[in-house]
């Protein structure tokens, strides 16, 4: 009998590589892209600036942010087969859903998909091979993050009845976002919020969709089968959807009278061992830097639109911190996004897309980076009653 090794559940903690895309010190609440603080991009770059960023390793020159805004806008537009392929789905598709097929869809038109069998460049000696395979990548990478927002958008028209909104290319990537999920054209101060969303969830450090897209990768394939299989890793509850259910309990507590209530509320729910969603973190200790920005942003927006549901969770936040800071556990991102995003007239089951809109870039780079020194990732199980010689009994005689 063997001895059981030491099982490290949900692998948390272990390091399997070494990537410098992004990285979060929990301890002090710090996140940076390639070393830039996350604060300092929110406050002067845009989604498109982080992208390349988050890919090569620094900040573009102005002729080469230029370059790739014309790529990213020439590659908005989706194939009509691919439009046709999401108005065939049923009208209660998940977005996430839509999203995962409409991407798998689009594979098949892009010019870079060849042989599967290509893929071994990566593990030759051929450096202008690999080279070659590894810069397909980074052009199908860079179309499908043009190509996110169209889409997301798109299912949004389609479920409503509606012809999916052309895109125009005076719009910035975030405001082309709004354009295609709304059907208007959105204001400055929308299309900044939306820019700075998507900043903010571009990239964070090693994570479920992360590591699924690079353990598909892994064996060679391509990348629109790694951000497919990204995509459905981000769709789960426990990844990308928290923010929802935040704006459910501020809207419990708003209907069970507002501020005044917050303390019940809250008693109530912690002496059933309840969670308040969009608080705490499994990384960050302290309070979640993106939490902070967006709370400013969710507090600008309530200036023009409904106040209140911001007013409560500022409340519950301070009252919160109170009970739960000392164990670690403050506002992470999910808090104040899901108020930004309601307060954009995003429908509560898009909020999702939107943190792939945004991953999309995060899961592209670290791929590409995964891929300069490609290894496929194969771990093992611990096969616990240690069985090897169990004989087969006929079906006949299964009791
Ligand atoms: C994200 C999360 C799973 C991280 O959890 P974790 O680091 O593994 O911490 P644990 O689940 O082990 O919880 C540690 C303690 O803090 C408490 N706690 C953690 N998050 C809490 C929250 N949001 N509300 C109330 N209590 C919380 C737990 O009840 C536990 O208390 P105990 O030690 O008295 O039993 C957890 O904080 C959570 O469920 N948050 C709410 C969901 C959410 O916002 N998710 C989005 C994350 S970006």
């Amino acid at each position: 009998m063997s001895q059981q090794p030491e099982i490290i559940r949900g692998m948390q903690g272990v390091v399997f590589t070494i990537s410098n895309v992004s990285a979060i010190n929990g301890q002090e609440g710090k996140l940076v892209y390639r070393g830039i603080p996350i604060e300092e991009l929110a406050e002067h770059s845009t989604f498109e600036e982080v992208s390349f960023l988050l890919m090569e390793g620094r900040l573009p020159r102005k002729e080469e942010l230029e370059a790739f805004n014309r790529m990213l806008k020439a590659h908005r537009a989706l194939p009509g087969e691919v439009v046709d392929v999401l108005k065939k789905l049923p009208s209660n598709t998940h977005p996430m859903d839509a999203l995962r097929t409409g991407v798998s869809a689009l594979a098949g038109f892009d010019p870079d998909l060849g042989d599967p069998i290509e893929g071994m460049a990566l593990m030759g000696k051929d450096e202008e091979a690999r080279k070659a395979y590894w810069e397909k990548g980074k052009r199908m990478g860079i179309r499908m993050i043009a190509a996110f927002p169209t889409l997301v958008g798109a299912w949004e028209q389609i479920r409503n009845g509606k012809q999916p909104v052309e895109p125009r290319d005076d719009l910035s990537h975030a405001g082309h976002f709004l354009h295609s999920m709304l059907g208007t054209v959105p204001s400055d101060t929308a299309t900044r919020v939306m820019d700075v969303a998507l900043i903010l969830h571009a990239a964070h450090g090693m994570n479920a969709s992360t590591f699924t897209g690079i353990v598909i990768a892994s064996t060679a394939s391509d990348m629109y089968s790694a951000i497919t299989g990204a995509i459905g890793a981000l769709k789960g509850p426990l990844h990308g959807g928290a923010n929802q259910q935040v704006l459910r309990q501020l809207r419990e507590i708003q209907e069970m009278g507002g501020v005044s209530k917050i303390q019940e509320w809250l008693d109530n729910l912690l002496s059933q061992k309840g969670r308040v969603m969009g608080f705490g973190h499994r990384v960050y200790k302290a309070y979640d830097p993106r939490a902070r920005i967006l709370k400013r942003w969710a507090g600008e927006l309530a200036k023009e639109q409904e106040k209140e549901l911001y007013e409560i969770a500022v409340k519950l936040e301070e009252i919160n911190i109170q009970k739960l800071g000392q164990k670690g556990i403050f506002p992470n991102v999910d808090f104040y996004s899901g108020l930004v995003y309601g307060a954009l007239g995003i429908p509560v089951d898009q909020f999702t897309p939107i943190f792939a809109v945004a991953r999309v870039s995060g899961w592209v780079a670290d791929i590409l980076e995964y891929w300069k020194d490609n290894r496929l990732i194969r771990p093992r199980a611990y096969y616990g009653d240690q069985v090897w010689d169990r004989p087969y009994t006929p079906v006949e005689e299964r009791g």
